[in-house]
């Protein structure tokens, strides 16, 4: 379904993405880990083409991304901001019907969308109306979720969706995530710096290091891995617990 091939993306002298090729399957969840600065965000966005490649090709059921018209792209790919990216001055209802609106939905299904997106990522009815100012760090985060769900997309890109959550909200956001995963059977791509959150959430894990794809596979798999960075960063919380004992 989706498919990247040999992408790599330079800025300047800065190489971000070092010929990285992977697919994603229909209903699959990817989850894209590693360390700050090794390409993640990079990577993502260049299925969505807010990064074009330097080389290589990204194709979305077969075809070739470049061929596609932005708001073509946007209604076949959702995306969920680092940091939520919710617009300050629009409401949550507004944010979450942005895209179906952009796309010309009759407003009265727009606004049936939004109530049952927020339903779906568990949120209060009453909070529609508020700034987003006015919302704790997780409900911006459902917002954003339940944004880059709005119109349907075909496949939806996650980056670092609950990385700013203190360890219980997180917690409960991923369990709302699966449950949203099971209802809607979605495709996605998901970034996370998080080894635990890598090897539970997703199907299979792609570990960048330094702009380069140095593992992919599920997370039995990626255990027994004998690449000694793949090896040290599944150590890693293992060692956090040792040094607790
Ligand atoms: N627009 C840009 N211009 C120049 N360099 C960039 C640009 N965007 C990213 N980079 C560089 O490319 C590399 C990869 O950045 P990227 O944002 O993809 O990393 P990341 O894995 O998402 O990091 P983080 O976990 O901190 O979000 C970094 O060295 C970064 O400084
Ligand atoms: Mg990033």
């Amino acid at each position: 379904m989706l498919e990247l091939d040999g992408v790599t993306v330079r800025f300047g002298d800065v190489v971000a993405v070092r010929e990285v090729s992977l697919t994603v399957a229909e209903g699959e969840l990817l989850m894209l880990l590693g360390g700050s600065g090794s390409g993640k965000t990079t990577t993502l966005e260049t299925i969505n083409r807010l990064v074009e490649p330097t080389e290589g090709t990204v194709r979305l059921r077969g075809e070739d991304v470049r061929a596609l018209v932005p708001h073509e792209l946007r209604r076949r790919i959702g995306y969920c901001f680092q940091g939520t990216g919710l617009f300050a001055h629009l409401t949550v209802a507004e944010n979450v019907g942005i895209t179906p609106r952009l796309l010309g939905w009759p407003p009265e299904r727009v606004a049936a969308r939004v109530a049952e997106l927020l339903e779906l990522v568990e949120l209060p009815a009453e909070l529609a109306a508020r700034l987003p100012d006015q919302l704790s760090g997780g409900q911006a985060q459902r917002v954003g979720v339940a944004r880059a769900l709005a119109a349907e997309p075909e496949l939806v890109l996650f980056d670092e969706p609950f990385g700013a959550l203190d360890p219980i909200t997180r917690e409960s956001l991923q369990a709302s995530f699966t449950r949203v995963r099971r209802e809607t059977g979605l495709t996605g791509v998901f970034v996370t710096h998080d080894v635990i959150e890598a090897l539970t959430l997703g199907d299979r894990v792609a570990v960048l290091r330094d702009g380069a794809l140095v593992a992919l596979g599920t997370a039995a798999a990626l255990r027994e891995s004998d690449d000694p960075y793949v090896r040290k960063l599944l150590d890693a919380p293992r060692r956090a617990l040792g040094a607790l004992a």
